[in-house]
Protein backbone atom coordinates (compact mmCIF):
# COMPACT_ATOMS: atom_id res chain seq x y z
CA UNK A 1 0.00 0.00 0.00
CA UNK A 2 1.44 3.44 -1.05
CA UNK A 3 0.20 5.97 1.87
CA UNK A 4 -0.21 9.76 1.16
CA UNK A 5 -0.89 13.07 2.20
CA UNK A 6 -2.39 15.57 1.02
CA UNK A 7 -1.68 19.59 1.77
CA UNK A 8 -5.02 21.51 0.88
CA UNK A 9 -8.51 20.26 0.84
CA UNK A 10 -9.60 22.60 -1.63
CA UNK A 11 -11.36 22.76 -5.45
CA UNK A 12 -8.61 20.44 -6.17
CA UNK A 13 -8.08 18.71 -2.93
CA UNK A 14 -11.39 17.21 -2.58
CA UNK A 15 -11.18 16.39 -6.27
CA UNK A 16 -8.03 13.98 -5.68
CA UNK A 17 -9.63 12.38 -2.51
CA UNK A 18 -13.21 11.83 -4.52
CA UNK A 19 -11.09 10.61 -8.06
CA UNK A 20 -8.80 8.32 -5.60
CA UNK A 21 -11.98 6.78 -3.94
CA UNK A 22 -14.21 6.43 -7.52
CA UNK A 23 -11.69 5.28 -8.79
CA UNK A 24 -10.28 2.91 -6.18
CA UNK A 25 -10.87 -0.18 -8.58
CA UNK A 26 -9.16 0.83 -11.93
CA UNK A 27 -5.95 2.36 -9.76
CA UNK A 28 -5.43 -0.03 -8.16
CA UNK A 29 -5.08 -2.77 -11.42
CA UNK A 30 -3.11 -0.37 -13.05
CA UNK A 31 -0.70 0.51 -10.23
CA UNK A 32 -0.49 -3.30 -8.68
CA UNK A 33 -1.01 -2.03 -5.19
CA UNK A 34 -3.80 0.31 -3.62
CA UNK A 35 -3.49 4.12 -2.97
CA UNK A 36 -4.40 5.43 1.12
CA UNK A 37 -5.24 8.74 1.55
CA UNK A 38 -3.49 8.72 5.34
CA UNK A 39 -3.63 12.84 6.44
CA UNK A 40 -4.88 15.86 4.84
CA UNK A 41 -3.50 19.14 6.24
CA UNK A 42 -6.18 21.77 6.02
CA UNK A 43 -6.53 25.86 7.81
CA UNK A 44 -9.76 25.01 9.64
CA UNK A 45 -11.39 21.90 11.20
CA UNK A 46 -14.51 23.07 11.29
CA UNK A 47 -15.61 23.45 7.52
CA UNK A 48 -17.69 20.79 6.09
CA UNK A 49 -15.83 18.48 3.87
CA UNK A 50 -16.11 15.62 1.79
CA UNK A 51 -17.19 12.38 3.85
CA UNK A 52 -14.18 10.32 2.25
CA UNK A 53 -11.66 13.04 4.27
CA UNK A 54 -13.37 12.01 8.19
CA UNK A 55 -10.71 11.55 10.54
CA UNK A 56 -7.82 12.70 8.21
CA UNK A 57 -7.55 15.78 8.64
CA UNK A 58 -4.72 17.79 10.88
CA UNK A 59 -3.59 21.63 10.95
CA UNK A 60 -0.26 20.42 11.55
CA UNK A 61 1.73 20.09 7.93
CA UNK A 62 4.73 18.28 9.77
CA UNK A 63 2.07 15.43 10.94
CA UNK A 64 2.45 14.85 7.02
CA UNK A 65 6.12 16.22 6.06
CA UNK A 66 7.50 13.92 9.41
CA UNK A 67 5.43 10.88 8.79
CA UNK A 68 8.06 7.86 7.68
CA UNK A 69 4.98 5.93 6.40
CA UNK A 70 4.04 8.53 3.70
CA UNK A 71 5.91 8.15 0.35
CA UNK A 72 4.18 10.74 -1.42
CA UNK A 73 3.35 14.45 -0.84
CA UNK A 74 0.62 16.35 -2.88
CA UNK A 75 0.64 20.27 -2.39
CA UNK A 76 -2.64 21.88 -3.52
CA UNK A 77 -2.62 24.78 -1.35
CA UNK A 78 -1.69 27.33 -3.80
CA UNK A 79 0.35 30.19 -3.36
CA UNK A 80 3.94 31.11 -2.74
CA UNK A 81 3.80 30.17 1.10
CA UNK A 82 4.15 28.08 2.90
CA UNK A 83 3.26 25.57 0.05
CA UNK A 84 7.15 26.37 -1.00
CA UNK A 85 8.51 25.76 2.16
CA UNK A 86 6.33 22.62 2.74
CA UNK A 87 7.65 21.38 -0.79
CA UNK A 88 11.44 21.66 0.10
CA UNK A 89 10.41 20.05 3.61
CA UNK A 90 9.21 16.80 1.79
CA UNK A 91 11.92 16.44 -1.04
CA UNK A 92 14.39 16.72 1.80
CA UNK A 93 12.39 14.66 3.56
CA UNK A 94 13.06 11.80 1.23
CA UNK A 95 9.32 11.90 -0.20
CA UNK A 96 7.77 12.02 -4.07
CA UNK A 97 6.22 15.44 -4.20
CA UNK A 98 2.94 16.14 -7.09
CA UNK A 99 1.97 19.66 -6.98
CA UNK A 100 -0.36 21.98 -9.06
CA UNK A 101 1.12 24.68 -7.78
CA UNK A 102 2.04 26.90 -11.24
CA UNK A 103 3.38 29.88 -9.06
CA UNK A 104 6.04 27.59 -7.41
CA UNK A 105 7.18 25.49 -10.14
CA UNK A 106 7.63 28.62 -12.31
CA UNK A 107 9.18 30.81 -9.98
CA UNK A 108 11.31 27.90 -7.89
CA UNK A 109 11.53 24.63 -10.13
CA UNK A 110 15.37 25.28 -10.31
CA UNK A 111 16.22 24.97 -7.39
CA UNK A 112 13.03 22.25 -6.35
CA UNK A 113 14.26 19.87 -9.35
CA UNK A 114 17.83 20.20 -8.08
CA UNK A 115 16.81 19.05 -4.14
CA UNK A 116 14.71 16.55 -5.84
CA UNK A 117 17.51 14.72 -7.97
CA UNK A 118 19.83 15.25 -4.81
CA UNK A 119 17.42 13.44 -2.45
CA UNK A 120 16.80 10.85 -5.12
CA UNK A 121 12.83 11.57 -5.37
CA UNK A 122 10.47 13.03 -8.18
CA UNK A 123 8.78 16.29 -8.19
CA UNK A 124 5.70 16.27 -10.28
CA UNK A 125 3.62 19.07 -11.95
CA UNK A 126 1.18 17.74 -15.01
CA UNK A 127 -1.37 20.04 -13.69
CA UNK A 128 0.08 22.88 -13.23
CA UNK A 129 -0.25 23.63 -16.75
CA UNK A 130 -3.82 23.11 -18.63
CA UNK A 131 -5.32 21.58 -15.82
CA UNK A 132 -6.82 18.18 -16.82
CA UNK A 133 -5.10 18.51 -20.49
CA UNK A 134 -1.96 16.18 -20.59
CA UNK A 135 0.76 18.64 -21.40
CA UNK A 136 4.02 18.36 -19.36
CA UNK A 137 4.87 14.83 -20.18
CA UNK A 138 3.78 14.99 -23.92
CA UNK A 139 6.00 18.08 -24.29
CA UNK A 140 8.55 16.45 -21.91
CA UNK A 141 8.73 13.10 -23.74
CA UNK A 142 6.98 12.72 -26.98
CA UNK A 143 8.05 15.69 -28.33
CA UNK A 144 11.88 15.28 -27.08
CA UNK A 145 13.20 14.76 -30.38
CA UNK A 146 11.99 18.10 -31.55
CA UNK A 147 13.30 21.67 -31.66
CA UNK A 148 10.42 23.75 -30.65
CA UNK A 149 9.91 26.93 -32.45
CA UNK A 150 6.50 27.88 -31.23
CA UNK A 151 3.67 27.71 -28.72
CA UNK A 152 0.58 29.57 -28.41
CA UNK A 153 -2.70 28.66 -26.32
CA UNK A 154 -5.20 29.87 -23.78
CA UNK A 155 -4.09 28.86 -20.72
CA UNK A 156 -6.11 30.00 -18.11
CA UNK A 157 -9.83 29.08 -17.59
CA UNK A 158 -11.45 31.85 -15.82
CA UNK A 159 -10.28 34.51 -18.20
CA UNK A 160 -11.49 32.31 -21.22
CA UNK A 161 -15.07 31.33 -19.31
CA UNK A 162 -15.38 35.58 -18.56
CA UNK A 163 -14.86 36.12 -22.24
CA UNK A 164 -17.06 33.61 -23.30
CA UNK A 165 -19.90 34.31 -21.09
CA UNK A 166 -19.64 38.14 -22.05
CA UNK A 167 -19.34 37.17 -25.96
CA UNK A 168 -22.08 34.98 -26.14
CA UNK A 169 -24.44 35.50 -23.30
CA UNK A 170 -23.62 39.36 -22.92
CA UNK A 171 -22.70 38.85 -19.35
CA UNK A 172 -20.72 41.43 -17.97
CA UNK A 173 -17.21 41.04 -16.41
CA UNK A 174 -17.79 40.98 -12.60
CA UNK A 175 -21.17 38.37 -12.83
CA UNK A 176 -18.76 36.08 -15.23
CA UNK A 177 -15.81 36.17 -12.66
CA UNK A 178 -18.31 35.74 -9.88
CA UNK A 179 -19.73 32.58 -11.65
CA UNK A 180 -15.86 31.20 -12.85
CA UNK A 181 -15.05 31.57 -8.46
CA UNK A 182 -18.67 29.35 -7.48
CA UNK A 183 -17.54 26.66 -10.25
CA UNK A 184 -14.26 26.61 -8.84
CA UNK A 185 -12.24 27.51 -11.79
CA UNK A 186 -9.91 30.98 -10.28
CA UNK A 187 -6.83 31.54 -8.10
CA UNK A 188 -7.56 32.70 -4.50
CA UNK A 189 -7.04 35.90 -5.72
CA UNK A 190 -8.78 36.00 -8.78
CA UNK A 191 -6.56 38.93 -10.03
CA UNK A 192 -3.89 36.34 -10.98
CA UNK A 193 -6.27 35.35 -13.29
CA UNK A 194 -7.60 38.39 -14.60
CA UNK A 195 -4.48 40.16 -14.54
CA UNK A 196 -2.97 37.14 -16.97
CA UNK A 197 -0.05 36.23 -13.67
CA UNK A 198 -1.43 32.96 -13.75
CA UNK A 199 -1.37 32.10 -17.64
CA UNK A 200 2.13 33.92 -17.96
CA UNK A 201 3.48 31.19 -15.36
CA UNK A 202 2.28 28.77 -16.90
CA UNK A 203 3.51 29.69 -20.00
CA UNK A 204 7.16 30.02 -17.96
CA UNK A 205 7.05 26.50 -17.19
CA UNK A 206 6.11 25.13 -20.57
CA UNK A 207 8.61 27.58 -22.42
CA UNK A 208 11.30 26.54 -20.39
CA UNK A 209 10.45 22.86 -20.95
CA UNK A 210 10.21 23.71 -24.78
CA UNK A 211 13.80 25.71 -25.31
CA UNK A 212 15.50 23.93 -22.72
CA UNK A 213 16.31 26.98 -20.95
CA UNK A 214 14.99 29.00 -17.37
CA UNK A 215 12.41 31.29 -18.47
CA UNK A 216 10.94 32.76 -15.10
CA UNK A 217 7.51 34.98 -14.99
CA UNK A 218 9.11 38.20 -14.73
CA UNK A 219 10.30 37.73 -17.69
CA UNK A 220 7.01 37.23 -19.74
CA UNK A 221 5.35 40.79 -21.17
CA UNK A 222 1.67 40.81 -19.55
CA UNK A 223 -1.57 42.40 -20.43
CA UNK A 224 -4.54 40.85 -18.68
CA UNK A 225 -8.19 40.94 -19.28
CA UNK A 226 -9.40 43.46 -17.08
CA UNK A 227 -10.17 46.71 -19.10
CA UNK A 228 -12.07 44.71 -21.83
CA UNK A 229 -15.16 45.62 -21.74
CA UNK A 230 -18.62 44.11 -23.35
CA UNK A 231 -18.58 47.11 -26.14
CA UNK A 232 -15.43 45.86 -27.19
CA UNK A 233 -16.49 42.12 -27.95
CA UNK A 234 -19.72 43.50 -29.53
CA UNK A 235 -17.28 45.55 -31.94
CA UNK A 236 -14.53 42.63 -32.23
CA UNK A 237 -17.34 39.65 -33.25
CA UNK A 238 -19.36 42.65 -35.69
CA UNK A 239 -15.78 42.15 -37.53
CA UNK A 240 -15.41 38.38 -37.28
CA UNK A 241 -13.06 38.36 -34.72
CA UNK A 242 -13.14 36.44 -31.23
CA UNK A 243 -11.32 38.04 -28.43
CA UNK A 244 -9.02 35.35 -26.15
CA UNK A 245 -6.01 35.77 -23.68
CA UNK A 246 -3.49 34.51 -25.84
CA UNK A 247 -0.02 33.31 -24.59
CA UNK A 248 2.33 32.71 -26.80
CA UNK A 249 6.28 31.87 -26.77
CA UNK A 250 8.28 31.47 -29.89
CA UNK A 251 12.07 31.65 -30.75
CA UNK A 252 14.09 34.33 -32.44
CA UNK A 253 17.31 33.53 -34.09
CA UNK A 254 19.34 31.04 -32.28
CA UNK A 255 19.56 32.47 -28.94
CA UNK A 256 16.47 34.81 -28.20
CA UNK A 257 12.79 33.62 -27.18
CA UNK A 258 9.53 36.29 -27.29
CA UNK A 259 6.95 35.26 -24.54
CA UNK A 260 3.93 37.33 -24.11
CA UNK A 261 0.58 36.90 -22.73
CA UNK A 262 -2.02 39.60 -23.96
CA UNK A 263 -5.65 39.52 -24.72
CA UNK A 264 -5.64 39.22 -29.16
CA UNK A 265 -8.35 39.29 -31.54
CA UNK A 266 -8.33 36.17 -33.47
CA UNK A 267 -10.38 35.37 -36.83
CA UNK A 268 -13.04 33.41 -36.61
CA UNK A 269 -11.34 30.77 -38.36
CA UNK A 270 -8.33 30.47 -36.13
CA UNK A 271 -8.09 27.04 -34.21
CA UNK A 272 -8.15 28.89 -31.17
CA UNK A 273 -11.12 31.13 -31.37
CA UNK A 274 -13.21 27.94 -31.07
CA UNK A 275 -12.20 27.34 -27.54
CA UNK A 276 -14.61 28.25 -25.32
CA UNK A 277 -15.48 28.38 -21.61
CA UNK A 278 -12.99 26.78 -19.15
CA UNK A 279 -11.55 24.66 -22.21
CA UNK A 280 -7.82 25.48 -22.93
CA UNK A 281 -5.94 24.91 -25.95
CA UNK A 282 -1.92 24.56 -26.35
CA UNK A 283 -0.69 24.73 -29.82
CA UNK A 284 3.14 24.03 -30.35
CA UNK A 285 4.93 23.56 -33.37
CA UNK A 286 8.07 21.45 -33.71
CA UNK A 287 10.50 20.81 -36.34
CA UNK A 288 9.53 17.52 -36.79
CA UNK A 289 6.38 16.63 -35.84
CA UNK A 290 4.64 19.84 -37.43
CA UNK A 291 2.07 21.53 -35.45
CA UNK A 292 -0.03 19.81 -32.66
CA UNK A 293 -2.66 20.73 -30.54
CA UNK A 294 -4.00 20.08 -26.90
CA UNK A 295 -7.86 20.74 -25.73
CA UNK A 296 -9.29 20.00 -23.11
CA UNK A 297 -10.57 21.42 -19.72
CA UNK A 298 -7.63 23.81 -17.85
CA UNK A 299 -9.46 24.24 -14.87
CA UNK A 300 -11.93 22.48 -11.99
CA UNK A 301 -12.51 19.99 -9.64
CA UNK A 302 -12.21 16.75 -11.60
CA UNK A 303 -9.70 17.51 -14.61
CA UNK A 304 -7.35 18.90 -12.61
CA UNK A 305 -7.75 15.77 -9.85
CA UNK A 306 -7.35 13.87 -13.33
CA UNK A 307 -3.44 15.05 -14.05
CA UNK A 308 -2.93 15.26 -9.97
CA UNK A 309 -3.57 11.98 -9.73
CA UNK A 310 -1.72 10.13 -12.62
CA UNK A 311 1.12 12.48 -11.09
CA UNK A 312 0.80 10.28 -7.79
CA UNK A 313 0.34 7.09 -9.80
CA UNK A 314 3.57 7.71 -11.28
CA UNK A 315 5.83 8.62 -8.43
CA UNK A 316 4.12 5.36 -6.77
CA UNK A 317 5.66 3.59 -9.97
CA UNK A 318 8.98 5.15 -9.63
CA UNK A 319 11.79 3.09 -8.39
CA UNK A 320 9.47 -0.04 -9.34
CA UNK A 321 9.70 0.60 -13.07
CA UNK A 322 6.63 -0.80 -12.74
CA UNK A 323 4.51 0.22 -16.33
CA UNK A 324 1.44 -2.04 -16.07
CA UNK A 325 -0.18 -4.44 -13.84
CA UNK A 326 -1.16 -7.67 -14.99
CA UNK A 327 -4.57 -7.71 -13.65
CA UNK A 328 -7.07 -7.25 -16.11
CA UNK A 329 -11.28 -7.20 -16.09
CA UNK A 330 -12.71 -9.62 -17.96
CA UNK A 331 -14.80 -8.11 -20.47
CA UNK A 332 -16.76 -9.18 -23.35
CA UNK A 333 -16.14 -7.94 -26.62
CA UNK A 334 -19.80 -6.77 -28.73
CA UNK A 335 -20.26 -8.23 -31.71
CA UNK A 336 -21.48 -5.48 -33.68
CA UNK A 337 -21.08 -7.51 -36.93
CA UNK A 338 -18.53 -8.48 -39.50
CA UNK A 339 -16.14 -5.87 -40.65
CA UNK A 340 -13.19 -5.70 -43.41
CA UNK A 341 -10.60 -4.38 -40.37
CA UNK A 342 -8.12 -7.42 -40.48
P1 LIG B 1 -8.56 26.28 -2.80
O1 LIG B 1 -9.89 25.79 -3.22
O2 LIG B 1 -8.40 27.69 -2.33
O3 LIG B 1 -8.02 25.28 -1.67
C1 LIG B 1 -6.86 25.51 -0.91
C2 LIG B 1 -6.83 24.52 0.24
O4 LIG B 1 -5.59 24.68 0.92
C3 LIG B 1 -7.91 24.71 1.28
O5 LIG B 1 -8.35 23.45 1.74
C4 LIG B 1 -7.22 25.44 2.43
O6 LIG B 1 -7.68 25.10 3.72
C5 LIG B 1 -5.82 24.91 2.30
N1 LIG B 1 -4.83 25.88 2.75
C6 LIG B 1 -4.45 27.02 2.15
N2 LIG B 1 -3.46 27.63 2.83
C7 LIG B 1 -3.21 26.83 3.90
C8 LIG B 1 -2.30 26.89 4.98
N3 LIG B 1 -1.44 27.90 5.12
N4 LIG B 1 -2.31 25.88 5.90
C9 LIG B 1 -3.16 24.85 5.77
N5 LIG B 1 -4.04 24.74 4.76
C10 LIG B 1 -4.08 25.72 3.84
O7 LIG B 1 -7.49 26.10 -3.99
P2 LIG B 1 -7.61 25.13 -5.25
O8 LIG B 1 -8.47 25.78 -6.28
O9 LIG B 1 -7.90 23.77 -4.81
O10 LIG B 1 -6.10 25.24 -5.83
C11 LIG B 1 -5.04 24.58 -5.19
C12 LIG B 1 -3.81 24.65 -6.11
O11 LIG B 1 -4.09 24.02 -7.37
C13 LIG B 1 -3.35 26.07 -6.48
O12 LIG B 1 -1.94 26.07 -6.61
C14 LIG B 1 -4.00 26.31 -7.84
O13 LIG B 1 -3.31 27.26 -8.62
C15 LIG B 1 -3.85 24.93 -8.44
N6 LIG B 1 -4.79 24.61 -9.50
C16 LIG B 1 -6.11 24.85 -9.32
C17 LIG B 1 -7.00 24.49 -10.33
C18 LIG B 1 -8.48 24.73 -10.18
O14 LIG B 1 -9.21 24.49 -11.16
N7 LIG B 1 -8.96 25.17 -9.04
C19 LIG B 1 -6.53 23.89 -11.53
C20 LIG B 1 -5.14 23.65 -11.66
C21 LIG B 1 -4.28 24.02 -10.65
P3 LIG B 1 -9.18 25.41 4.24
O15 LIG B 1 -10.06 24.52 3.41
O16 LIG B 1 -9.18 25.02 5.67
O17 LIG B 1 -9.41 26.86 3.97
N1 LIG C 1 -7.18 29.65 -12.08
C1 LIG C 1 -6.69 28.73 -13.03
C2 LIG C 1 -7.44 28.90 -14.33
C3 LIG C 1 -6.82 27.32 -12.52
O1 LIG C 1 -8.51 29.52 -14.31
O2 LIG C 1 -6.96 28.45 -15.37
C4 LIG C 1 -6.17 26.30 -13.42
O3 LIG C 1 -4.78 26.41 -13.41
Amino acid sequence: MINIGILGLGTVGTGVVELLENNRKVIKQRLGEEVNVKKILVRDLSKKRTPYADGKLTVQADDILDDEQINIVVEVLGGEEPALSYIKKALQNKKHVVTANKEVISKHGKELFELAEKSGVGLYFEASVGGGIPIIRPMKHCLAANRILRISGILNGTTNYILTQMQEKRRNFEDALREAQRLGYAESDPSDDIKGFDAARKLAILSSIAFNTRITPDKVYVEGIENIELEDIKYAGELGYTVKLVASARKVGKSEVEVLVAPTMLSKNHPLSAVRDVYNAILVEGDAVGEVMFFGQGAGKMPTASAVVADIMDAAREGKRRIYCTCYDELKVIDVGSSTSR
